[in-house]
């Protein structure tokens, strides 16, 4: 970041005021607003953060019109042919990719804390019958705090390396075990002889009667997905990571919050509602119809995995994800009618003057369902999918927040309410109550 290198004039109530422009080191300007309540008594308004920058970050940059996405400084598509995503993690959470001595370190910590606390694993069985996987996820997460050692931003540096490496570790091992335990079968414990993403694949597939057989293939797939949706700087589960470990909770309630924000359909759970969206359209046959539906003010369909806040062009994660599915179907002899779906699809819409004026392309969760449902993972663990992968990506964001000595983050609101003025006799007939 460089420093405040220009300023802004403001005329409010016949005065003028300066406020200083800050810049990022990619060029982004910013109008450093902090101090104008205390001067003018104003403060902006701003619902759902379309135009305000919450803080400074060094994690990951975006440029949504050019389709940018990089972590620490380095595109992701550098990152999904050179390196894993443990790797990856290291990097969103230390800074730096690691060495080989700290890449091997990191696997250490990550195997080591890879088991789940036997009594936790009892937990799985009062759920009932269909529960989401995301609402057992965020409510296990959130009871780590009572088996392990409560971290929070006063915690010892050492302390919180350790609980950060094991969420990474352990929530991979929670997934897998809640779905097990939705199947009716046997748990299958982590192994120490296979990597993070052979370990979960491992974990979810393995039977006592029918050995699960490790494909690179799969592996390599699982990779590419988990770091490309491992940080995307502040989304709303991230914003919702900032905001509430600003309150100093500790840091597996703060997960827990990012993992029930991120369930939400226009957010992480959009990936299994894409799916269930290209079903629907592949039973009725007719794309058109839903095409002309998207668009329709007075219908609340939407293209799923559709559109981004951010992205006013092809979001990079999209087109490496296309890629990646329709070279691995091939390679695997997979033909998905749903992927025909999703093309048609995306064929019509960016020709569509609606989806065209809009900057209406496909995100990160358009293919990313077809890959894992061709993996062989079920539609209600994709949002877990995500999950695992973003959690890096969280930790990076509550670590960085926490060093920064973040103020509680409490925004202001302009009252619409009703006045005393409005209200005035409505308590004029009631007498005091002494006793409830
Ligand atoms: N289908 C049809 N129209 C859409 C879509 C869509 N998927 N997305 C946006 N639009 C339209 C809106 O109706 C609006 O039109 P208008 O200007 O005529 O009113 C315009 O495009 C702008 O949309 P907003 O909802 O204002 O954009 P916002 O930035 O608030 O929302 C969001 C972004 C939530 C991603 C939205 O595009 C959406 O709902 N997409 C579908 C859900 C989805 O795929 N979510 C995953 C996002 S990626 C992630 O979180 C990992």
């Amino acid at each position: 970041m460089s420093e405040k290198s220009d300023t802004a004039t403001l005329k409010i109530d016949g005065q003028t005021i300066e406020l200083p422009i800050v810049t990022g080191s990619e060029g982004d300007r910013a109008v450093d607003i902090a101090n104008l309540r205390a001067r003018t008594g104003c403060v902006t308004l701003d619902p759902s953060f379309m135009n305000t920058a919450a803080c400074y970050s060094r994690i990951t940059y975006i440029d949504g019109e050019k389709g940018i996405l990089r972590y620490r400084g380095i595109p992701i598509e550098e990152l999904v042919t050179k390196v894993r995503f443990v790797e990856v993690a290291y990097l969103l959470v230390h800074g730096e990719l690691p060495n080989e001595e700290q890449r091997r370190n990191f696997s250490a910590l990550l195997n080591r804390h890879s088991l789940l606390h036997e009594d936790m694993r009892h937990f799985f069985d009062h759920f009932p019958q269909g529960a989401h996987p995301m609402h057992i996820l965020s409510t296990m997460i959130n009871a780590l705090a009572a088996f392990y050692p409560n971290v929070d931003l006063k915690s010892l540096d050492a302390d919180v390396e350790l609980s950060c490496a094991r969420l990474i570790s352990i929530v991979r091992t929670m997934a897998a075990f809640a779905y097990k335990k939705s199947i009716g079968e046997p748990v299958v414990y982590p192994r120490h002889d296979l990597s993070y993403c052979a370990n979960f694949l491992n974990m979810m597939f393995d039977s006592p009667i029918q050995p699960y057989q490790i494909h690179h293939d799969a592996v390599r797939i699982l990779n590419v997905l988990f770091i490309l949706h491992a940080d995307h700087e502040q989304n709303c589960s991230t914003t919702a990571v900032r905001t509430i470990g600003s309150a100093q909770v500790n840091l597996y309630a703060t997960i827990s919050a990012g993992i029930s924000a991120l369930s939400g359909p226009l957010h992480g759970g959009a990936n299994q509602a894409v799916i269930e969206m290209l079903r629907m359209i592949q039973e009725d046959g007719d794309v058109d119809k839903f095409i002309r539906m998207a668009k329709d003010k007075n219908n609340s369909f939407r293209l799923m995995g559709f559109g981004h806040r951010v992205y006013k062009t092809y979001d990079p994660r999209a087109a490496i994800i296309k890629r990646e599915c329709d070279a691995y179907l091939k390679r695997i002899k997979y033909h998905d009618p749903l992927l025909d779906v999703a093309r048609r699809i995306e064929e019509t819409a960016l020709t569509d003057p609606y989806f065209v004026d809009r900057h209406l392309y496909p995100n990160v969760d358009f293919y990313t369902g077809i890959l894992y449902r061709a993996l062989g993972i079920p539609e209600n663990m994709f949002t877990v999918m995500f999950a695992l992968a973003r959690l890096p990506g969280w930790i990076a964001h509550w670590k960085e927040m926490a060093g920064a000595g973040t103020k509680i983050v409490r925004p202001r609101q302009i009252y619409i309410g009703k006045t005393e003025e409005e209200t005035s006799g409505v308590m004029a007939n009631r007498e005091p109550q002494l006793l409830w």
